[in-house]
């Protein structure tokens, strides 16, 4: 999942449980990107500005707001805003006083939900491919990973072609036999592009319930889900699950500026309880001043469904754009039902399978980062040519890709 060899010599000094946990692969393609001169599709950053109105109400707060610690869960104006978004992104209630903690990113939100429920020995679900940050915050608590395997579509006929990725069911039934405390579902799932169908939500949280387990459902993606017939579902919204699942999202994905590091982690109190303990010994509170800009453009709804309709437009384009461009260079694609990534599968066009080599290769010879799925398993499977492409970048990028393509291969 990460390169172990890249500090060896502090390795040493290190506690045990952080001595697997190197450089990100996010940090390395975007270093190699820069070396090379290359465009950078790998780290899923944004390469233009999110909405003018969110700078200028940050800015204004910046000025005029109290600037001091604000409260451990979150700003009160903030809470109140996020808690009437939820309910109309999901349908589902939460109280702002108890129910709703205001972290540093979706990020700090994971580290403080995984930290405040799992103890040493404690078995987590989790799906791969993975977004990484999950297994370094588990790496963290001593609990122990139980991967269940989504399987890709094959890719050896074009009748596959823009099929979604499958969840393993024979794999899934396996995990839960052994028992687990905690299961994480991520949809919009990153970097598979797949959005989980109410059944399959229903079907794994069912499980959860069953072994009185909690969920953690990170739901950064919200907002870019494509595919009418397969909409986007929040877990919590299925009533049996809402109070044993922790709902996380973020103002990175949903505004596309990933710095603002502004999250949100919506539970039932009793689960709140947990994560704002971890939350107040961590960060203790976000900026004041980013909260109450952000409750400020959540606050206006007319601009504010205005802009998520023009933003979930706006990145359908730019899939099909790049989607066009890869296909036409001899890539086989998953389908992306959410996200702002793109999955392809180069066999065609570059023999080695291991994709760490290949995403070198490619960010050297065409000029264009991708990241390398090995990176989302913590055991990477032999032979698996499969490769991650964002294409949450400016239309004007996206073209440039095809043109590195024709002029180096
Ligand atoms: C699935 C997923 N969860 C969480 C995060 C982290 O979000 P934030 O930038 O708000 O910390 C990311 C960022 O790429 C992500 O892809």
């Amino acid at each position: 999942m990460l390169d172990k060899n890249s500090d060896p010599q502090n390795a040493s000094a290190l506690a045990n449980r952080w001595q697997s946990i190197g450089d990100s692969i996010f940090s390395k393609m975007t270093k190699l990107a820069s070396h090379h001169k290359a465009i950078n599709l790998g780290q899923g950053a944004p390469d233009f500005y999110g909405p003018q109105k969110l700078l200028d109400a940050i800015c204004t707060h910046m000025q005029t707001c109290h600037n001091q610690y604000s409260p451990a869960p979150g700003e009160n104006y903030l809470c109140e805003q996020l808690a009437l978004f939820i309910e109309q992104q999901t349908s589902v209630k939460y109280d702002p006083n108890t129910e709703i903690t205001v972290t540093c990113g979706a990020s700090e939100a994971l580290f403080c939900t995984l930290n405040a429920f799992l103890s040493e020995g404690d078995k987590v679900i989790l799906f791969e491919p993975a977004y990484d940050l999950y297994a370094q915050a588990i790496a963290n608590t001593g609990a122990q990973i139980v991967p269940v395997q989504m399987d890709p579509p094959e890719a050896n006929s074009e009748a596959n072609e823009d099929k979604l990725w499958t969840i393993n069911w024979e794999s899934f039934e396996k995990a839960c036999q052994q028992g687990f405390k905690c299961i994480i579902i991520n949809t919009p799932h990153n970097p598979t592009g797949k959005v989980f169908t109410k059944n399959e939500l229903k079907k794994i949280g069912y499980a959860a319930h069953k072994n009185k387990a909690i969920i953690i459902s990170d739901e950064v993606y919200e907002n870019l889900s494509f595919t009418d017939s397969r909409p986007y579902t929040s877990v919590a919204s299925i009533p049996e699950l809402r109070d044993i699942t922790i709902r996380i999202s973020s103002s990175a994905k949903l505004f596309g500026f990933t710095g603002l590091k502004i999250g949100w982690a919506s539970a039932p109190e009793h689960l709140t309880k947990g994560i704002q303990l971890v939350h107040q010994s961590t960060v203790f509170c976000v900026n004041p001043a980013l909260q109450l800009g952000l409750a400020e453009c959540l606050a206006d709804k007319e601009w504010l469904s205005q802009y998520l309709q023009t933003q979930q437009e706006s990145y359908r384009k730019k899939r099909d754009i790049l989607k066009t461009i890869l296909k036409n260079a001899g890539f086989f694609l998953s389908a992306c039902d959410g996200t702002f990534f793109l999955c392809a599968n180069y066999k065609e066009i570059y023999k080695n399978t291991n994709s760490l080599e290949f995403s070198n290769f490619f960010v050297e010879n065409s000029k264009i980062a991708t990241i390398p799925f090995a990176s989302f398993y913590l055991k990477p499977p032999t032979a698996f040519p499969w490769v991650r492409f964002a294409f949450c970048k400016s239309d004007e990028t996206l073209l440039s890709v095809e043109k590195n393509l024709l002029k180096n291969g």
